[in-house]
């Protein structure tokens, strides 16, 4: 079996609605009720989660956005490009991985409200990353646009958009 496949069924991996796998290692039992939180939240969330998430080179990880930063650890594979456009429709990305001589950084912030997807860089492989949040990660705050609503958001990033989301 090949090793991406090895570590879905080690690991316990999950498909994820954006692509991908996942599998939730840590939610906090503590919780922040909805009176501490930004507007932005329905209910109250747990204070921390934390997720292992594997992407195959042939997938994609779609635009999608979330009301907290996501703190984003390299495990292992191939590096990683996080694609991101902030709410001012400013596209950047960078490339998480081990090589640091190459400009790939082990840990990445994405912040709070950005719009953002992920490729792998290596052809042929996977990349096994982690995804921190606090407060708690919840399906309420996660946004998976269509591709026709994010392009009249950014027509100025037609091919990327187009590119990764996957209807
Ligand atoms: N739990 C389920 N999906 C996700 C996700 O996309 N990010 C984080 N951080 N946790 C999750």
């Amino acid at each position: 079996m090949e090793k991406a496949e090895l570590l879905i069924k080690h690991l316990d991996l999950l498909p994820h609605p954006e692509g991908g796998y996942y599998k939730e290692t840590y939610r906090s039992t503590e919780m922040i009720p909805n009176e501490n939180l930004s507007n932005n939240y329905v209910g109250d969330r747990n204070v921390c989660t934390a997720i292992y998430f594997l992407l195959k080179s042939e997938k994609f990880s779609a635009f999608h956005k979330i009301n907290q930063d996501e703190i984003w650890h390299f495990h292992e594979g191939s590096s990683l490009k996080i694609h991101q456009i902030s709410p001012e429709g400013n596209y950047s990305f960078i490339c998480l991985g081990n090589d640091l001589l190459k400009g790939q950084t082990y840990q990445h912030i994405v912040l709070a409200g950005y719009w953002f997807a992920a490729t792998v860089n290596d052809k042929n492989s996977y990349s096994l990353v982690g995804c921190t949040v606090a407060p708690g990660f919840d399906f309420k705050d996660f946004v998976l646009p269509k591709r026709k609503d994010l392009l009249v958001l950014f027509p100025q990033h037609k091919e990327i958009i187009t590119s990764l989301t996957h209807s």
